[in-house]
This record gives structure tokens, sequence and C-alpha cells, in this order.
């Protein structure tokens, strides 16, 4: 696995468990899954000889991120290694504007949408889809960062002038979607075209970062449910994804479906699944990528509810597993080693049960009892 985020992180357990090597391309020995992992190779993911170097023998390649460049990808091929997802199918997930024309190209709803590349065009395009216009980077973004809601000419003005975008990315111009949730489908698909559909999930997001997940997607109907899947296999087909899926949707006060961008890995809508489905994501990646049958993604209680620990002023999150674990056993815990920086994804906990509001209590005080934002 190239990148040794918590993804990877939390794709050592089910390694072990499934007695398969997993080998971690890491930039540095502290890195999240470098600290937990047995095979750990140090280097670059844009290095070509740190790639091909920790490539060396394995059965197949996959990643923790979407960052690698595809001339690496293409080397790998090239040397008959198995990429998994493969260069193609990842384009859709690394560029938002190469994933926006190839889902028109396939007819998936989305919002409006253009490439823009200067003021002029970006107000051309408010007049049609009106304004605060969504001007995002279309490649390079994450969490929120390379998104931008802009509801003048000159606010639009500002940002082009100082935001410096680094080819190959360029400007992509969305309607705002007046979204009543998000919601994110994911499936696993693997070579031989077997694939399974988690249960749909609403996400929510604060300032552009995922703070909480419930499983499965409250005030959804079964038919929308069955649509948003529906969607995730029929794209995760036509793009030939292999591994895990995600899709990440608005679902807008007149019920329709628009789909916002696609991650071809593990995905923060699905750490939930590692306590709250029979297969959680990690496995049933791995599975994928490894052309294995896919385990069962059926969860194992009514609500499933997931909520990020953030970074916040407290560098020690140790300081409240005490507290956490005595006030409520049934809290998983899970922390990715990572140093504490405000906003920064550092962990995350899941309860599940029957009672949604309380198990929502109980996830947010967790939570938030190990960021420091709540004190009792
Ligand atoms: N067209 C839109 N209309 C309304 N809100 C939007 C739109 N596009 C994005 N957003 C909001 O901004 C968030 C981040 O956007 P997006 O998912 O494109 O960026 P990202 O930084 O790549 O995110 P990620 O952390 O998932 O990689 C979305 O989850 C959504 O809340
Ligand atoms: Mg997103």
């Amino acid at each position: 696995m190239i990148g040794a985020g918590q993804l990877a992180r939390m794709s050592v357990a089910p390694a072990q468990a499934l007695g398969v090597g997993l080998r971690i391309l890491a930039v540095s020995p502290d890195e999240s899954a470098a600290q937990v992992a047995r095979d750990v190779w140090l280097g670059r993911h844009d290095d070509l000889d740190a790639v091909l170097a920790a490539a060396e023998g394995v059965d197949v390649v996959t990643f923790d991120h979407e960052h690698v460049p595809p001339p690496i990808l293409q080397a790998l091929l090239d040397r008959g290694i198995a990429v998994r997802p493969g260069p193609a199918a990842l384009a859709h997930a690394q560029d938002k504007a190469t994933l926006r024309a190839a889902l028109a190209d396939i007819d998936v709803p989305q919002p409006q949408w253009a490439v823009v590349s200067d003021i002029a065009d970006v107000t051309a395009f408010a007049e049609r889809a009106g304004w605060p216009v969504v001007l995002k980077m279309s490649r390079g973004g994450y969490d929120g960062r390379g998104v931008w809601v802009l509801d003048s000419a000159s606010a639009v003005a500002d940002l082009m002038t100082t935001v410096d975008l680094a080819a190959p990315a360029v400007w992509l111009a969305e309607e705002f979607v007046r979204f009543d949730q998000e919601l994110s489908a994911q499936v696993a698909r693997s070579p031989h075209g077997q694939a399974v559909a988690y249960p749909v999930v609403r996400t929510v997001q604060k300032d552009g970062i995922c703070v909480e997940v419930i499983a499965p997607a409250p005030g959804l109907t079964a038919g929308e449910s069955a649509t948003a899947q529906e969607l995730a296999l029929r794209i995760a087909g036509a793009f030939d994804v292999t591994g895990m899926l995600a899709v990440e949707l608005f679902h807008t006060d007149d019920g329709r479906i628009l789909v916002n961008e696609l991650a071809m890995r593990p995905h923060n809508s699905g750490h939930w699944s590692i306590d709250g489905a029979m297969t959680s994501q990690f496995e049933n990646h791995l599975r994928a990528v490894l052309d294995l049958p896919l385990g069962d993604p059926r969860p194992v209680a009514p609500h499933v509810v997931m909520v990020n620990v953030l970074g916040g002023e407290h560098p020690d999150l140790y300081a409240a597993f005490k507290h956490i674990m005595a006030r409520d056993p049934g809290v998983r815990v899970h922390l990715y080693g990572k140093q504490v920086r405000p906003g920064r994804k550092v962990g995350h906990v899941t309860v599940l049960g029957r009672d949604l509001d309380q198990l929502l209590e109980r996830a947010r005080h967790a939570a938030g009892y190990l960021t420091g934002t709540i004190t009792e």
C-alpha cells in the first residue's frame, strides 16, 4: 500500500487477520501506519525509484491516497505489477474536472459545472447557475482545502488572483447545491467484477471536514437508498474501479441525488464499518484488490454512529482515556498515532445500537472529550 496515513494503519489489522502480507510505503517512520506495520519501506509516493523498489515482489499495489502520479502507476504496469485501482480508474478520483466530464458521459446526475479559467468565465457560469458559485481546484485539495463558496464577482477576483493553481490542476466552477444532507454510497468491486454495496450513510461536514457519519442514513427512503447504491455500483463498473469506491452525494430537499466526488480507497465515511459491519471497508478493500471473494457488508446493529476526533488544544489525547472508558464501556475508540494539530483528523469513535439519539449523544461526548471541547 502506497501511503502510510490512518487508512493504511487501519488496513493492518484486517491484513493480519486474513494472513496477508501488507507492505507499506511511508515517507517517514513516524507516519500513522508506519508505527504499526512490520513491513515498512521508506520513500515518497512520487519518487519512481522508491515506488518501484517497494513494489518489488508484491502481488498487487494499492493506495492510502490518490496522489501517486500517473507515470509512476504506468511504470508499475509496464513491469507487470498489478495496480488496483488502475490509473484509468484513479484519474476520476485525482481530478474533479476529469470526473465531471466522465460522469456526464455516462448520464450520472451531478451539479451544474464548468471548467473556468478567468473571472469572466465564472460570472458567465453564475448567470446560468446562480450565486453563490462553488469554485474548486480540480486536484490537490482535501478536507475542504481547495473548495471555496463565493457570492460575488469581486470574491472570485480576490480568490483567482491570490491562489496559485499548479498545473495540471484547473479551476472547476459548480452550482451551489442546497442539500438537506450529504450521503456516501460505498461499494467494493473486484477485478473479476464481483461487487458488494454498503448501506448508504449520512456524512456531516463542518468547514469542509467530515465530522460525523450515521449508518444507515436517517430519513432516506428504501427507494432513495437503492438508487444511491445502484449509482455507486454503476460508476464502479463503468470506470472499472477495483477495491473500495466511495461516492460522495448530495441529497436535495426535492429528492434528487447528485454526485459530488469519488474516492477509490477506504474512506472516512466507512470507518463505522470496522465495528459496525460484518466486514469492514478495510478488509473488503484488501479482498477486492487481491481478487478474493468479498465479505458481507451488512451492518451488525440498527444504527451505527461514528464521530471523528479532530485535534484540539490538548496535545495529549490519552489524558481523556480513563474518563471516556469509565463513562461508557460501549464506546469503541480508534486513535491514529498522529500528532495533534487543530482540526487534524487524529482518531474516531464508534457506537452502535438501537436508540439513534442516545448513540449520537454518546459518540459526540466521547469525541468531544478526547478533543478537549467537552470537559465533563
Ligand atoms: N457544489 C457544491 N454545493 C454545495 N456544497 C458543496 C459543493 N461542493 C462541495 N461542497 C461542500 O464542500 C465539502 C467539500 O467538498 P469536496 O468534497 O469537493 O472537497 P474535498 O476537499 O475534496 O473533500 P474531501 O475531504 O472529501 O476530499 C463537501 O462535502 C460539501 O459539504
Ligand atoms: Mg469530499
